[in-house]
């Protein structure tokens, strides 16, 4: 599967990806932002075979057409094709690319391809409510807020509040997203 853009090529993720994907687990701004996708280093086949193979996800690699770079990797999760609806999870690892217009590329690329392409009607999000950049990026993209989900406690270090965010292939079609 390769789904091309203007800038960016989302390609299904492989082997010689982890690299990249295990060096963003290291950095702390990242795992802030995002948690980590790899608590453990060798579970990293086991997770690969999955969005190799399994129906309920997918992982693409999000890669810079001009100088052919894998800049950070999108994902489905929890997909059920029977309801048409998936979350999606998005990081662009290399931060030189952060504010440049990438991730709102290569989810408005994505999302064109598999609601026209697709059984896929209705992608939801969590991102922390803090993240303002992921955020902006996300209603450019056509998204709206939910609603808030309040995880945690506030004593634990990791307690923050969660946007949770949708995006509906009838609201795309009447809105141009
Ligand atoms: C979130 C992410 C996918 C966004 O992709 P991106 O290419 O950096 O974002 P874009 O350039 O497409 O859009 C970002 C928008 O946020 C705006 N922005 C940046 N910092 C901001 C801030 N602190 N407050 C408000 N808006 C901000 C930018 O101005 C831009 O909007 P504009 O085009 O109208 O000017 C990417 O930054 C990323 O992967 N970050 C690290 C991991 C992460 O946060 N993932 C999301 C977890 S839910």
């Amino acid at each position: 599967m390769v789904i091309e853009g203007d800038r960016v090529i989302l390609r299904l993720i492989g082997s010689s990806d982890m690299l990249s994907l295990q060096r963003w687990d290291d950095d702390p701004e990242i795992v802030r932002l995002v948690g980590k996708k790899f608590l453990y280093p060798e579970r990293t086949p086991a997770w690969l075979a999955r969005m190799r193979h399994s129906p309920e996800c997918l992982a693409l690699a999000i890669v810079d057409r001009a100088s052919n770079t894998l800049m950070g990797d999108l994902e489905l999760e929890d997909i059920s094709w029977r309801s048409g609806r998936a979350e999606l999870r998005i990081c662009i690892g290399e931060k030189r690319f952060w504010g440049k217009g990438y991730g709102t590329e290569a989810i408005r690329t994505f999302i064109d391809h598999a609601f026209s392409n697709t059984s896929l009607k209705h992608v939801y999000l969590r991102v922390y409510a803090s993240n303002h950049r992921a955020i902006a990026c996300y209603r450019k993209c056509g998204f709206r807020a939910e609603g808030i989900l309040r995880v945690g406690h506030k004593r634990q270090e990791l307690s923050e509040d969660l946007l949770l965010m949708t995006l509906d292939k009838e609201m795309c079609r009447y809105q141009a997203c």
